[in-house]
């Protein structure tokens, strides 16, 4: 086999695939995509011109099994912005590759989708965090042992050693804390550690991470962020504090409370997102 066809990778076909599937279904052409994590997914609801797509029934396309999780892609047009939604995504924790993980970011890509917004539940490590708060990513910590870019690299894709040193889109990072000081909320930005899961961090494990850098702990994101900057997306990266990391307080964590905080701070989550749509469709016309 060639060196070249090596590097073709049945990614790309896949990617192609999904998004024809997809354009078949609506005559909107979003360029801002959003992956709405546990609780979030109800903004969607409020598109005009939806049309709601099991991710069952898109080509390659992974299916979510986790609770609180609708598990389909809504596009439709929000104040006039067409945008594509993905309510629910799927975690490494499912059994799922990372590959497969980021595939709906490449589909995205494919459609010709600019800037994503990633949306996530995520135990805070910082003690100047609190739970319910919202952090702006500014960087992550790869910790989950898996990357989405491995393996032969097709270049239709991006290119095989991405650069990542501004993965967080620093105006997309300024528009966040300028909407979110509009609207009253407390301004944090914080760096993710994505671990793989599902158990939550051991104390331990938290005190080790606040060492290395890390403000946030998840599950999920990081693959999809580096999917995205492999494509040429720009990202911007938003987290709820659900709880409060391993041993920061003497409780333990229970995916209750992580569900019950989203759906607590649900409507500020969905306001900042409402007054960012316009932003980042303007820096990114
Ligand atoms: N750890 C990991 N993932 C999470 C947490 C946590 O404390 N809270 C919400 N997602």
């Amino acid at each position: 086999m060639s060196a070249k066809r090596a590097a073709a990778s049945p990614e790309f076909a896949r990617a192609e695939r999904a998004a024809k599937f997809i354009r078949a279904k609506t005559r909107l052409r979003p360029k801002i995509a959003l992956v709405l994590g546990s609780g979030l997914g109800s903004f969607a609801g409020e598109f005009v011109r939806a049309v709601k797509i099991p991710y069952a029934k898109i080509p390659h396309f992974p299916r979510s099994t986790a609770i609180g999780h609708a598990g389909q892609l809504v596009v439709g047009a929000f104040a006039g912005l067409p945008v594509a939604a993905m309510q629910g995504r799927v975690h490494l924790y499912e059994g799922y590759s990372a590959k497969d993980v980021a595939f709906p970011v490449r589909v995205f890509a494919r459609l010709g989708v600019r800037a994503v917004v990633l949306t996530n539940a995520a135990g805070g490590i910082n003690p100047e965090f609190s739970q319910g708060c919202l952090v702006t990513l500014k960087d992550h910590l790869n910790l989950q042992g898996a990357n989405p870019l491995t393996g032969p690299n097709d270049e239709r894709l991006g290119p095989r050693f991405p650069d990542l040193s501004h993965a967080y889109d620093r105006e997309f990072r300024r528009f966040a804390a300028e909407e979110g000081k509009r609207l009253g909320l407390p301004q944090h930005e914080g760096v993710y550690a994505a671990l793989a899961g599902p158990s939550y961090e051991t104390p331990a494990e938290i005190r080790c991470l606040r060492t290395i850098g890390a403000d946030l702990v998840g599950m999920s994101t990081v693959p999809e962020v580096i999917a995205a900057r492999h494509a040429g997306l720009r990202v911007l990266g938003i987290s709820c504090v659900t709880n409060m990391a391993a041993g920061i307080l003497d409780q333990p964590i229970s995916h209750e409370e992580v569900l019950e905080t989203g759906e607590r701070v649900k409507g500020q989550f969905i306001a900042l997102l409402k007054a960012l749509l316009p932003r980042i469709a303007e820096a990114i016309a």
